[in-house]
């Protein structure tokens, strides 16, 4: 029933596309309406750009490289971290002047940020330019917010939780033709104290298993390489379902699809990593034996009030198990350094645990304080200044781990996933199974395909390689 109104819902969508196709034809300054999509934080993030793009394209937009010949430009923002989001205020500022020059130009901000009300009336009461403010659970009823500025040239501002399903067929321009996302759940139900994304992205949300294969399917059969899996909290998937299906089985009915491909999956949160998906992972035939699984803290009193609700035992455990059925298992994982109230002893906790651990790299966060979190009324006595010279020491240690990682690896030979070239260096980079990056020399005919890599030279992360017979 609900599948069946939100189907309702795109149709109706489909209705406002074609007027507004009709309608931008005759606004753009070019030939064709030009848009400029600038996506900022996680994959989530990405996906979602993935799917305005999508809708953009079938109204007959093409994409600018440069918000400055855009007739539509739209800001998909971060919330996670106050820098972040300074940025994108700074940014959106900046579109004054285009607007002063192009003034038919519409400019809409939508993603994260403007999911935080205080943000929202931000957008309405000092950026009186921006056109078009949406929230993180509407980005399908784009077509009717544009149609509506067209036609009345009033601002819109729509946010809004539409439903318990996950919405099925929006229009979706990918933008790589080697490796593509698939989100398999949406939002959050975990409240880590310092964290905005429970805030901004709703409650947790499966896709049907079904409709997952369905899409890995579809992707394979078009030549992708590199699936990656999305979600808040990978291992929770499933809740809610009608047909009980946990992420395990998930990925085991994904890994049966036949062809030359690698699944990733993203974010996998410890207090829900089970010994089944690793069992999954040591016999699968796609999955290879990385996995990125943030412990943010290695100390049991910060982690507590961080609301992690795992010990550093624990976390331990599940890397030991991790390594009995996978011996050549990597971790990477996600750190917070100076959370309120954590002491230096504390943060030494975070260091051995590193060092226990040797992941392989590291994405690693001062912490930042989040309106409306708890952890944001914490007392935080430790100056930002501080704060820095850990994150610095921390930076060291996780370098020299890196490092010892990294010349292990020379003279190897590995399978790689090659992305892109690199404009500077002219090489081309290619990705490991367990996520580690070489620069190699190469022809262009290599990129999007797998080849094998022989690591000749190694500087902490970074290794260069050539081609192996
Ligand atoms: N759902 C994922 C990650 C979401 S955000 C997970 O649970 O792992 C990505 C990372 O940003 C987090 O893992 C955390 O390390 C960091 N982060 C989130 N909120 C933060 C904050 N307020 N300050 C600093 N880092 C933060
Ligand atoms: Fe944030 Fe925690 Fe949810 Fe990750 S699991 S998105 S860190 S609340
Ligand atoms: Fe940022 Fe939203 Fe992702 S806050 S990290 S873009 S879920």
């Amino acid at each position: 029933m609900e599948n069946q109104l939100a189907q309702e819902e795109l149709s109706r969508q489909k209705l406002y596309m074609a007027d507004v196709a009709e309608m931008m034809k005759v606004r753009a300054r070019g030939p064709v309406p030009l848009a400029y999509v600038r996506t900022y934080g996680c994959q989530q993030n990405v996906a979602d750009g993935e799917k305005i793009k999508g809708q953009l394209s079938e109204m007959g937009f093409e994409f600018a490289g440069s918000p400055e010949e855009a007739d539509f430009i739209l800001f998909n923002t971060c919330a996670v971290r106050e820098h972040a989001q300074d940025r994108v205020f700074g940014n959106v500022g900046a579109l004054k002047n285009i607007k002063r020059r192009h003034p038919a130009t519409i400019i809409a901000v939508c993603g994260c940020m403007t999911e935080q009300e205080h943000v929202a009336e931000r957008f309405k009461k000092s950026y009186p330019f921006v056109n078009i403010v949406f929230g993180t659970h509407v980005i399908h009823r784009l077509p009717e917010m544009l149609y509506t500025t067209l036609t009345d040239s009033k601002r819109v501002f729509l946010r809004g939780h539409e439903g318990e399903e996950v919405l099925e067929g929006i229009p979706t321009r990918r933008d790589g033709t080697s490796r593509a996302w698939v989100t398999v759940m949406l939002g959050c139900d975990n409240f880590c104290s310092y964290c905005i994304v429970p805030y901004v992205r709703g409650r947790e949300k499966s896709r049907r298993p079904e409709e997952i294969v369905s899409e890995c399917r579809e992707l394979i059969q078009a030549g992708y390489k590199e699936i990656t899996l999305l979600g808040q909290n990978v291992n929770s998937y499933g809740k809610g379902l009608e047909e009980p299906v946990n992420f395990a089985e998930l990925l085991r009915r994904i890994d049966a699809i036949p062809g030359d491909y690698r699944i990733r999956f993203m974010t996998s949160h410890p207090k829900d990593a089970s010994k089944e998906l690793f069992d999954v992972m040591a016999h699968s035939q796609h999955i290879p034996h990385y996995i990125h699984l943030p412990f943010q803290s290695g100390n049991d009193r910060v982690l507590r009030e961080m609301n992690r609700r795992y010990t550093r035992e624990q976390y331990l455990e599940l890397i030991r198990y991790a390594r009995s059925v996978m011996p050549d298992v990597s971790f990477t994982s996600d750190v917070i350094v100076g959370f309120p109230g954590e002491t230096y002893e504390e943060f030494q906790d975070t260091l051995s645990l590193i060092r226990e651990v040797e992941f392989t790299s590291l994405f690693t966060f001062i912490y930042s304080p989040r309106e409306g979190t708890k952890a944001a009324k914490m007392p935080d006595p430790v100056s930002h200044q501080e704060k820095t010279q850990w994150f610095a020491e921390l930076l060291k240690v996780q370098e020299e781990v890196a490092a010892q990682r990294s010349a292990a690896m020379v003279g190897q030979t590995y399978r790689v996933l090659v992305e892109e070239r690199n404009e500077k260096s002219g090489l081309l980079s290619g990705r490991t199974a367990s996520s580690v990056v070489i620069d190699f020399p190469g022809g262009e005919e290599l990129i999007g395909q797998y080849a094998q890599v022989k690591v000749t030279a190694a500087r902490s992360w970074m290794l260069s390689g050539e081609l192996a017979e």
